[in-house]
């Protein structure tokens, strides 16, 4: 394999050209695409075409799958993808816009992947890219008194309310009004994780709150929480810390969930828009 990996934003993002995600790659190819990942924080292959036998294999082998706790969205025979589908998919329920605000996979429970896969199958003419934005750089380009203030804070992620309210976005498009289970429920209970984790694999430093699933920062007044993650949110999401990928059918991109975190955003619903994702599993945030 001659893997070739060329940056395209100014602090993230790897192209990589010269490797067929299909195919069943040795441990040598693994830690190259591995060692790129770490190196960009996402990866961006284009013109791919996996089974999804072959896209949960290519995923396998980089630690196991972290299976949703939303069942209704896992595609059947396959619980290792969930399938973001405004068609639905092989027993699926259709998402008009899946994660459709800042978030890092997960994040809600107490490990949280290390990385997603996701893999364009049907896409529109426009629209419906993925916003990612630089968690690392966005840490590196705070102010050290903001350093210093977050500094051993930590903050409660949840589930919940997100799911309530993406119920609200999607009423009228398609049917999603499904209740969770008290299991499903037990398993969303809320988590606490570090506001700045340290990549335990490179080392990096990197703000880890969402606007997604973060509902508040521990041990701190209501308010004052809320300001200060809006306050990192809006530092976070500036221009110079996103790339905005635009998709064409047969993209993957495999993301490092510890260091980024990214956003759908809207297209036009004539259009259908059909992506498989794999989840792997990640350590305990420090
Ligand atoms: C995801 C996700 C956004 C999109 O796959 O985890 O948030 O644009 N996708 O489909
Ligand atoms: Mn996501």
């Amino acid at each position: 394999m001659t893997l070739s990996v060329k940056r395209i934003n100014d602090t993230f993002v790897g192209e990589v050209q010269g490797v067929n995600l299909a195919d069943d790659h040795g441990a040598g190819e693994i830690k190259e695409i591995r060692d790129a990942l770490m190196d960009h924080g996402m990866l961006v292959f284009h013109g791919q075409k996996m089974t999804s036998e072959e896209h949960v294999r290519f995923s396998q082998k980089f630690g196991p799958s972290e299976i949703h706790t939303v069942k209704q969205y896992l595609l059947e025979g396959f619980p290792e993808i969930i399938a973001l589908s405004n068609r639905g998919d092989k027993g699926t329920k259709p998402i008009a816009n899946g994660g459709a605000y800042w978030h890092s996979d997960i994040t809600y429970k107490a490990r949280p992947p290390m990385g997603s896969i996701l893999y364009g199958l049907e896409v529109p003419p426009e629209g419906g890219d993925t916003l990612y934005c630089d968690m690392a750089a966005a840490y590196d380009n705070l102010s050290d008194a903001m350093k210093e203030r977050i500094e051993g804070l930590k903050a409660v992620h949840s589930y919940l309310p997100r799911f309530m309210a993406s119920r609200q976005i999607d009423e009228g498009f398609q049917d999603n009004k499904f209740e969770l289970s008290d299991e499903q429920k037990a398993e969303l209970a809320e988590v606490v994780h570090p506001i700045v984790r340290t990549h335990p694999e490179n080392g990096r430093k990197a703000l880890f709150i969402n606007e997604g699933f973060t509902v508040r920062v521990e041990g701190m007044d209501e308010a004052e929480g809320q300001a200060l993650l809006d306050e990192l949110n809006a530092h976070a999401t500036q221009d110079r810390h996103i790339y905005a990928h635009g998709w064409s059918a047969g993209d993957v991109v495999f993301w490092d969930n510890r260091v980024t975190m990214h956003k759908a955003t809207d297209y036009d619903r004539q259009y259908a828009r059909r992506m498989h994702r794999t989840t792997v599993q990640g350590d305990v945030p420090v």
